[in-house]
Formats: structure tokens, sequence, C-alpha cells
């Protein structure tokens, strides 16, 4: 891992300490980390745990880091980069990275300058247990020893994916960002229906997460076999899984899949002009 660089937390919320505690584990020196975030509460936390520095003045931070990450909600961006580029220029060519969703490069380099480097990323909530997929794209500004230290920041808490183009990080958003909500659906729907047929919400629970880790350790411990044959794999003719399977695809699950993901990008495609 590079571990010279200085890198600034503007925020110091749940992905903030996520990220921290990650790259703590992975060995990033704590003295080179610094949280800024205007309460007390979670810096004491993170100063206690991980032995980084914190500070309540966000140009402190700015000004002592090589990197900035804003981790600050993308509703209060606008007004945490403008008092940055107004009360300092210490920033300037420094290298950013915003977590938030919904803020494009355009908008962040409106508000700091320019040509300001910028690289924009898509985490998403497993981020908070060390299994997260981040969607990454950088500014062209952006150098490649830069692009190297944030995917290693990243790859603390997960996997990344860089794309090419910014609007492809919406359809990060509908595949990494939005879709533990949809597993989670489906998770609920399952433990109903096991409820309706007797079982504890206790137990049922319990059924319906083992299956769902366990079918994802499978995928992962066999990237060679495809999601399709997986499947076909549990599948025994005329079995009990073919015909949940045959009820899925009658009922048009996949269609009901595709057409919600879709509607997931044109979400994301329409609050980037809020922010
Ligand atoms: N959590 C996720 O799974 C997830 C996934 C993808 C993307 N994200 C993005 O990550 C960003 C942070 O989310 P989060 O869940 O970590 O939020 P969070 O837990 O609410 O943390 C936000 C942090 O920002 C701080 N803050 C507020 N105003 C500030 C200011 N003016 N200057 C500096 N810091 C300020 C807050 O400090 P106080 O506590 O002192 O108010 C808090 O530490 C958001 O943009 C979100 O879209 C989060």
């Amino acid at each position: 891992m590079i571990t010279n660089k200085k890198i600034a937390f503007i925020g110091a919320g749940n992905m903030a300490s996520s990220l921290i505690g990650g790259m703590i584990t992975d060995g990033y020196p704590a003295e080179l980390i610094y949280a800024a975030s205007p309460t007390r509460t979670r810096l004491d936390i993170l100063e206690e745990k991980f032995a980084i520095n914190t500070t309540q003045d966000n140009h402190f931070a700015v000004a002592a880091a090589d990197i900035i990450i804003l981790a600050v909600k993308p509703q209060l961006m606008g007004d945490v980069c403008s008092h940055l580029a107004e009360q300092s220029s210490d920033y300037r060519g420094k290298l950013f990275v915003s977590i938030a969703a919904g803020v494009t490069v355009e908008r962040l380099q409106s508000l700091l300058a320019d040509n300001q480097p910028i690289v924009r990323t898509m985490p998403n909530t497993p981020a908070l247990v060390q299994k997260g997929m981040t969607g990454l794209f950088p500014s062209p500004e952006v150098s490649d020893e830069d692009i190297k230290t944030i995917d290693q920041i990243m790859m603390a808490v997960g996997k990344t994916c860089w794309v090419d183009n910014e609007s492809d990080l919406n359809t990060i958003i509908a595949a990494t960002g939005s879709s533990p909500a949809y597993f989670f659906l489906f998770m609920e729907a399952m433990q109903e229906s096991i409820i309706g047929m007797g079982f504890t919400q206790q137990q049922a629970r319990e059924l319906v997460q083992q299956a769902a880790a366990g079918s994802a350790e499978l995928v992962i411990q066999n990237p060679h076999i495809d999601l399709a044959t997986l499947r076909q794999n549990v599948t025994s003719k005329g079995g009990t899984t073919a015909e949940a399977i045959r009820t899925f695809e009658e009922q048009g699950l996949r269609e009901t899949v595709n057409t919600a993901m879709q509607a997931a990008v044109s979400r994301a495609e329409a609050m980037q002009k809020l922010f």
C-alpha cells in the first residue's frame, strides 16, 4: 500500500469511520490520517479507537493533507466546499475524493476550482462491514499514482470498479449502491412466507440469512461457474426448486428486476440536478 500521503476526511460519520477502520487494518499509518467534523462526539471515538488526528476545523485538516475525502451528506457538499473556497487557497491542486451520491465532478469543480483533480466515488453500505463495492470515476486531472492510492483506500473496505464515463456511476448506483435493499426485500419476502408457514420470526430470519450468505459465498468461491449454471446445478428436473423457479420466471421476475434497476438509474440521473 502507498502510505506516504496525508489523508483528510471531511465528515466523520459512518462511511468515514469504516474507511478509516479499513485503512488502519490494512496498515495505513494513523498519524497520516485526519478527520474533521463540527462536533467532537464522533471525533473522540475515532481518536480513541484508531489514534488518528482529529479536528473541528475543516480548513486545518485540508491544509494538512495531500488527499481530501469529502464524506458529508450530499446536501451539505455545496456549503462545505464553498466555505473552503472562500476561506482558504491551501486546497488548490490537491486531490479531492467525494463519496457523496449525486454530486457530479462538474459541480464539485464549480465549487472548488475548474481544474481541481477529483475522484468521484460511489461506495455502498456493505463497506461498513468491509464487504463493499465502490464505483469510481477520476476527472482528467487525476494522476495514475493518485488513482492507485485511492484504489487501495477503497479496497480497504471491499472491491473497486473504475469507470471511464461518469454517467456509468449511475449504473453502479443501481447495481451496488441500491442493491443491498433489493436483496433485503427478497429476504424479507421469503421471511414473511416462512412465517406464514408456521415458523417464528427468528427462525425464519436465520433460515433466510444462512441461505443468502451461503449462496453468496458459493458465487464468490466459484468465479469460473456462471450464475445460470450455479442455479441449474441446484435445480433438479421435476423437483421443488424447479417448481419455484418456474413460478418466478412465469411471474416475470427478470423483467421486474430490469425495470426496477432502470428506475434507480433514472432517479440517480434526476438527483444529480438536486445538489
Ligand atoms: N453510509 C453509507 O452506506 C453510504 C453509502 C454510499 C455513500 N455514502 C455517502 O457518504 C457520505 C457520508 O455518509 P454517512 O453515512 O457517513 O453520513 P453520516 O454518518 O451522517 O456522517 C456525516 C458526517 O458529516 C459531518 N458533518 C456535518 N456537517 C459538516 C461540515 N460542515 N463539515 C464537516 N463535517 C460535517 C457530520 O458531523 P456531525 O456528526 O458532527 O454532525 C458527520 O460526521 C454521504 O454523502 C453519503 O451519500 C454513504
